[in-house]
């Protein structure tokens, strides 16, 4: 069976965790690697402050309380997205307003946002879906313009650049994952971007179960205690050891998975030009870090055949997110708009096996089994 994905390993993950934890006898959060990972974003992308978190989920947790949400304050979240990018809101007692999708881009359509602006909104949250980039001018502008903020879910947005400046560093926060799916991984784990220095502080505070504890190892105040609100977000040194093996290989884990992507597009493009799906489509502004290959269906009982005619040819491919709105947690709570993009979305798009030790020559046996399909 060729899996859907397949976690890769640098080989210097276990001699970095043995570094951690043999000789340099630290093993709780902010050591050593837990520095030099967020130094790496930092310095590579100009993020103003990075945290390393336990998950993409628990970054987005700290953006909701870094914002102030109060019960009945408005979220403007896509619809198609991963549960996080509107829970961590809703956890703080945030109403989610949820956008639609562009209507040939999972993301969200920026020129329908203003609509959704009511004076109980406080954030907007861009998902970069597949890594490609949201229209983020037009969201900072309108994001200025009525005073929010704005929190770029860039789960899986490592990597890549919006009109040349890197997705993550836009946004009055951001938050990335370092699940085993993504293209740099840690099991799981996450970062918080800060790029509003006044929140600076804070958030640091907020990751260490709302003391100061990191401005006592520092060394700047001589002793710490609890200051804020806050929970245990930073992950230990040995989460923190094995990302730092992977992000190492970073360049050369980027070029593999994109050789792989446009190996996919280049066989799979004849096909979408007979209409027989589409391909996605990376806008002029975006850059595409091959997080993910998929296609889009004409219909849900296309996809189901697709995936079952692959699936029959030892191939896993796999739909993706679900309308939100729709959810059986949310549907209730939705105030019942359509959202005809996201929902075809989630009934037509279906992803293809993408990892850094796929082969190129599987990937062109997989088009050939799709070369195939027949409705
Ligand atoms: C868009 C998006 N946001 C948030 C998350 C949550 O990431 P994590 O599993 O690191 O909490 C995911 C997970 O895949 C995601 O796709």
């Amino acid at each position: 069976m060729i899996d859907f994905n397949r976690p890769h390993l640098t080989g210097n993950e276990l001699k970095y965790i043995q570094q951690a934890v043999v000789e340099n006898l630290k093993i709780s959060g902010n050591g050593e690697f837990t520095k030099k990972c967020q130094h790496f974003f930092e310095e590579r992308y100009g993020f103003k402050k990075c945290l390393l978190t336990t998950s993409c989920t628990d970054a987005l947790e700290m953006a909701a309380i870094l914002c102030d949400i109060q019960p009945g304050d408005e979220v403007i979240v896509p619809s198609y997205t991963f549960v996080s990018s509107a829970l961590a809101f809703v956890r703080a007692g945030a109403k989610i307003v949820f956008a639609d999708s562009m209507e040939r881009n999972p993301n969200i359509d920026a020129e329908k946002i203003e609509d959704l602006i009511t004076p109980r909104t406080k954030v907007i949250v861009p998902v970069h879906y597949a890594g490609v980039a949201c229209d983020m001018d037009r969201i900072m502008e309108i994001a200025d313009r009525h005073g929010l903020f704005v929190v770029e879910d860039a789960a899986q947005a490592i990597d890549s650049y919006y009109k040349g400046r890197p997705l993550g560093s836009i946004g009055h926060f951001a938050a990335f994952s370092f699940h085993e799916t993504k293209n740099i991984i840690a099991g799981e784990g996450g970062l918080l971007v800060i790029n509003d220095e006044r929140f600076i502080r804070r958030a640091e505070i907020i990751w260490e179960k709302g003391t100061n504890r990191a401005e006592f190892f520092r060394g700047e105040v001589n002793k710490y205690g609890w200051c804020d609100t806050g929970s245990s977000f930073l992950p230990s040194e040995i989460i923190a050891a094995f990302l730092w093996a992977q992000l190492e290989e970073l360049d050369a884990i980027q070029s593999k998975r994109k050789k792989l992507w446009n190996q996919y597009f280049e066989l799979l493009k004849p096909l979408a030009d007979k209409g027989a799906f589409c391909l996605p489509e990376i806008p002029d502004y975006a850059t595409n870090n091959a997080h993910m290959f998929y296609l889009v269906n004409h219909s849900i009982e296309e996809r189901s055949a697709l995936i079952k005619l692959l699936k029959a040819n030892d191939v896993q491919a796999v739909f993706h997110y679900l309308s939100l709105h729709s959810s059986p947690y949310y549907h209730e709570r939705h105030d019942g708009r359509e959202l005809p993009n996201c929902d075809r979305f989630a009934d037509c798009l279906v992803r293809l096996p993408l990892f850094y030790d796929l082969c190129m020559d599987t990937v062109g046996n997989i088009c050939d089994v799709i070369d195939n399909f027949r409705v």
